[in-house]
């Protein structure tokens, strides 16, 4: 007769097989490069071109998808723009191994509450992303141009700072500059979903004209394979106005290669005045071969407004500077 305390320990150990199958490829493959607890000090290290990055960390660890590792460890670093020293194990592995070794290194983080590179879905033109990077962005949109520089702190919060200028008829092309933090407040790897709260504050500084403090709320999901939804909603308060207003934008989106074809819907509702709607098709394009370098072409149509407006372009061009430097992963 099976006890309960054996079934358990069968379904322990049955869990516990590919984590200790992973252990054991690792020691096999992959120690003699990245050391025996996953660090990069190896006995090799001086004969490498590139020190192994510490797989122990993380940061390094969480930001990207298990995909990807999967990618580096099946074809080769140099499949990626990255080192050759990094081997292919297509040939000597099965696909069960690979992924049991990879679920390994990145079990060496050994911390909770990092939320997983799978939640970090590709950046959207008009909702803020929920996901904490480290990322320098420049973007346009019609007239107007905005350079911005995020850095992720810790598992949870991001801080950013960007600055803004607009090519027209005046003058005057600085337009302001504006801070924000935002705190990634929920994930779920079980139902692929996060949340996150921020604050943005605008002092008055080149166009602005007023202290402006706007709180927001975003979130990112991923229901079906493949397809993930993005949305924001924004408040506006300004000194001597008070509240303003809101804004709100909700998109999907779909992966399709190297090519990320989204449809977002973005509003304004100010307190006083017309409500205005948008409609911003756009492609992300991911550039570097690591995906670390991606930019982003779109239009954006006016689709309910109490004036003429006209359709203006949007784009922008990113670098996941925590992935790795600008000049390498081509
Ligand atoms: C011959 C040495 C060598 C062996 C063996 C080796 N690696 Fe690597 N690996 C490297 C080097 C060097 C890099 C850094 C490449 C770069 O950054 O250009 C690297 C990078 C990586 C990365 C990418 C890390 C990142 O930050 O993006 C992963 C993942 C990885 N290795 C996993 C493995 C696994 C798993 C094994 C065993 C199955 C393995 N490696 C075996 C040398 C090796």
């Amino acid at each position: 007769m099976i006890t309960p305390a054996v079934a358990l320990l069968a379904t322990l150990a049955v869990q516990a097989a590919p984590d200790s199958a992973g252990a054991t490829l690792y020691r096999a493959w992959c120690a003699s490069c990245h050391g025996a607890d996953g660090r990069g000090q190896a006995a090799r290290q001086t004969q490498l071109s590139v020190r192994p990055a510490d797989l122990t960390e993380c940061q390094t660890s969480t930001a990207e998808t298990e995909e990807r590792w999967l990618g580096i460890v099946r074809e080769g670093g140099a499949a990626f723009g990255l080192s050759l020293d990094m081997p292919a194990f297509r040939y000597g592995a099965t696909p069960e191994q690979l992924r049991a070794v990879v679920r390994y290194i990145r079990s060496l983080c050994g911390e909770r509450g990092w939320p997983p590179g799978e939640l970090n879905f590709p950046r959207a033109f008009l909702a803020e992303k929920a996901y904490p990077e480290n990322e320098v962005v420049t973007s346009l949109h019609g007239s107007e141009q905005e350079y911005i520089y995020e850095r992720r702190l810790g598992r949870r919060a991001q801080l950013e700072a960007s600055a803004r200028t607009v090519l027209d008829s005046l003058d005057r092309p600085f337009d302001g500059v504006t801070g924000a933090l935002k705190y990634n407040v929920w994930y779920s790897t079980v139902r692929r979903a996060l949340v996150t709260v921020g604050v943005e504050g605008t002092p008055p500084l080149g166009r602005q004209e007023a202290w402006e403090i706007e709180p927001f709320i975003a979130a990112g999901a991923n229901p079906l394979a493949g397809l993930f939804v993005q949305a924001e909603v924004v408040g506006a308060w300004e000194d001597g106005e008070g509240v303003s207003g809101f804004s709100y934008s909700v998109g999907v989106g779909r992966e399709v290669g190297r090519f990320t074809p989204m449809l977002e819907v973005g509003g304004t509702v100010p307190r006083a005045g017309e409500a205005t709607v948008s409609l911003v098709p756009q492609v992300r394009v991911q550039l570097s071969r690591l995906g670390h370098v991606a930019g982003s072409l779109g239009v954006e149509l006016p689709a309910c407004a109490p004036e003429p407006r006209y359709p203006r372009l949007t784009a922008f061009l990113l670098w996941d500077y925590g992935d790795a430097g600008l000049f390498r992963g081509w």
